[in-house]
């Protein structure tokens, strides 16, 4: 039995025969149409001090001298595990890096930018996700604006869902991101 690694393998060797036959022109096989991963992530909360297990910080509020009440201008920088599953305990797949923002007067909005760096797995490499989202919508629409390794030039869609959350603090949640990928 062949695993996906070695199918990829064999592809490979037959797509570089190929190559030399039809004049050198790069294709790249084994790159993902659909990728699933969970993200996972612990908010650093100074009230309860949990700077031994979080994931996230929230960096200074905007100084201004009237209310927030959407925290507009805030922005928080995480470094979350990926896994297969949703639990945090299932397999890991990696981590994803980057920031969101909160960004809206009137309600909770988010402008994202992470990579997720894939790690382990059929697919090893790292898919840049980017765009604005509002925390009401049940499923958030993200875009995949390129990649690296197994995903080199990736672009698509990312539509990500709250897989649940719990606001004892430190508040911890994890989102669901389903990729539909093309190159
Ligand atoms: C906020 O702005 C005021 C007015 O410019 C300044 O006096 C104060 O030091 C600022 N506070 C912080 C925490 O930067
Ligand atoms: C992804 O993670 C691996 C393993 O830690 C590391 O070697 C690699 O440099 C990372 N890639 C990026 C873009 O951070």
């Amino acid at each position: 039995m062949y695993n996906l690694g070695d199918i990829c393998i064999l592809l490979l060797i037959g797509l570089s025969l190929q190559n030399l036959e039809n004049g050198g022109h790069k294709k790249l096989p084994c790159r993902p149409s659909k990728f699933l991963f969970y993200l996972h992530n612990t908010v650093y909360n100074p009230v309860v001090d949990n700077q031994d297990y979080f994931n996230s910080i929230y960096g200074l509020p905007p100084n201004i001298s009237f209310p927030n009440p959407f925290s507009f201008g805030v922005m928080n920088t995480f470094e979350d595990p990926l896994t297969a599953g949703p639990s945090s305990s299932s397999t890991s797949l990696g981590k994803a890096q980057g920031f969101y923002v909160l960004n809206s007067f009137t309600e909770f909005t988010l402008f994202h930018l992470f990579t997720a760096n894939i790690t382990e797995g059929d697919f090893k490499g790292t898919i840049d996700i980017f765009g604005q989202l509002r925390e009401v919508d049940p499923i958030r629409y993200l875009t995949v604006v390129g990649g690296t390794g197994a995903f080199l030039g990736a672009r698509g869609l990312a539509s990500s869902t709250l897989v649940n959350i719990d606001h004892t603090p430190p508040a911890k949640w994890t989102l669901s991101f389903e990729l539909d990928l093309y190159y």
